[in-house]
């Protein structure tokens, strides 16, 4: 059956369900060779997939491994993805003020790859905090606290990690129907009634101009509804760092800070509007409401929630503004860069993070400043602090 499967693929002939799914359990079962997955998923990138054929496959991965379902737990159910970028501490935010305003939101997060953070790396960076709990641990979280954040397991959409790793090696990453099966299949296992999906664009995203990032959302709320899951996407800024804070136990503190009423208000405004609740959810913030509902999440997780593993060694310097005048840019990819080279990203999924490290920016586009006033703090433990003072410095443009 393969050789027909991959024969179809590469005659653009559409594939029904029966196929899709044959060829995804093929790729569990090891009866696919990497030369085929290879040929399959370079098929798929150059002839593309319909979106009926998109939905069979992100169901196929969705279902190839442990599903999660919350029979006994009152919903919605909603969660929100973001397609990464530089400073984005929105879910740590978003999961305990939804949950405050009587949402579950069963959160399966990523952690980070190249210079956009992960969400699972920056909770790793609050001392004890468990990212690996079990599904009836999970269940225990939802119910009682209203959301957990944890990691997306080995058996969670396995067939997911298979073709990714040989993504990777053919450069058949940049492809719309498997970037938009790749990311609903990891998030659909939770039993969700709802997902917002927080598309970047700009400098530190991953799709790099409105036009692609338009189209990976349209692609994404056309297949998630067609899954059985009411989408919706927006299409948000990257071209500078959201908030002040870059860098795990750096962006943690901001998330606190923001639960606590004073965040930023470009990062505030972000989760408002991601939240779909408009005021009711600024209120909720400003109060101070959903803090709590934060430090029973972090606690349920096994983490203190007043320990952050920012200390671990790190030191302090500033970058300063060499001129007076407007700050005409401030690069989220150069920052994110920054960042990365402190040790606070990784490049290859098996690498290790620092928690401590990253950068505070403390002007941000259309800011006046003066000469010698403080551009940005750089917590550095040694490694890369040259390249990253450099980077940040090239990062801003003052006019
Ligand atoms: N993120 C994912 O999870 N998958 C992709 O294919 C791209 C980004």
């Amino acid at each position: 059956m393969i050789d027909i499967w991959l024969e179809q693929r590469r005659d653009g002939v559409e594939q029904g369900e029966a196929e899709i799914f044959g060829f995804v359990r093929a790729v569990l079962a090891g009866s696919v060779s990497p030369a085929q997955i290879g040929a399959w998923l370079a098929f798929v990138m150059t002839r593309g997939m319909t979106p009926a054929e998109t939905v069979f496959l992100t169901q196929a991965m969705t279902q190839s491994g442990t599903t999660l379902s919350w029979p006994d737990i009152e919903g919605p159910f909603i969660d929100k993805h973001s397609t990464g970028g530089v400073g984005d501490k929105v879910s740590l935010v978003l999961a305990p003020l939804w949950a405050s305003l009587g949402k579950r939101v069963p959160m399966l997060s990523g952690r980070g790859l190249g210079i956009t953070g992960g969400t699972l790396d920056k909770l790793e960076a609050i001392r004890g905090y468990r990212t690996d709990l079990a599904p009836p641990q999970l269940h225990k979280i939802l119910a009682e606290v209203g959301c957990f954040i944890t990691g997306q397991t080995p058996d969670i959409a396995p067939v997911d990690r298979i073709l990714y790793a040989t993504r990777n090696e053919t450069s058949t990453v940049p492809s719309i129907p498997l970037i938009t099966a790749s990311i609903l299949s990891k998030k659909l296992v939770a039993g969700l009634d709802c997902l917002i999906l927080d598309v970047k664009v700009g400098s530190g995203a991953f799709m790099k101009t409105a036009a692609a990032a338009q189209a990976l959302a349209d692609s994404l709320v056309e297949v998630g509804n067609s899954a059985g899951c009411q989408t919706s996407a927006i299409l948000t800024d990257m071209s500078q760092p959201l908030g002040i804070a870059v860098g795990n136990a750096l962006e943690v503190e901001e998330a606190i800070t923001t639960l606590s009423g004073s965040g930023p208000p470009d990062l505030v405004n972000l989760v408002v509007q991601l939240s779909g609740l408009g005021e009711v959810a600024r209120a909720q913030l400003q109060s101070g409401a959903a803090l709590p509902v934060w430090q029973q999440m972090v606690r349920a997780h096994g983490g203190d929630p007043e320990a952050t593993l920012r200390g671990s060694g790190c030191k302090q310097i500033e970058i300063l503004a060499p001129a007076s005048g407007c700050i005409l840019t401030c690069d989220a990819e150069g920052i994110g860069r920054a960042a990365f080279r402190l040790g606070a990203g990784r490049q290859r999924a098996a690498d290790k993070v620092h928690p401590g490290v990253g950068l505070r920016v403390l002007a941000k586009v259309g800011h006046e400043v003066v000469a010698g006033q403080v551009l940005a703090e750089v917590f550095h433990c040694g490694n890369g602090l040259d390249e990253a003072r450099d980077l940040v410095e090239r990062s801003f443009q003052i006019g």
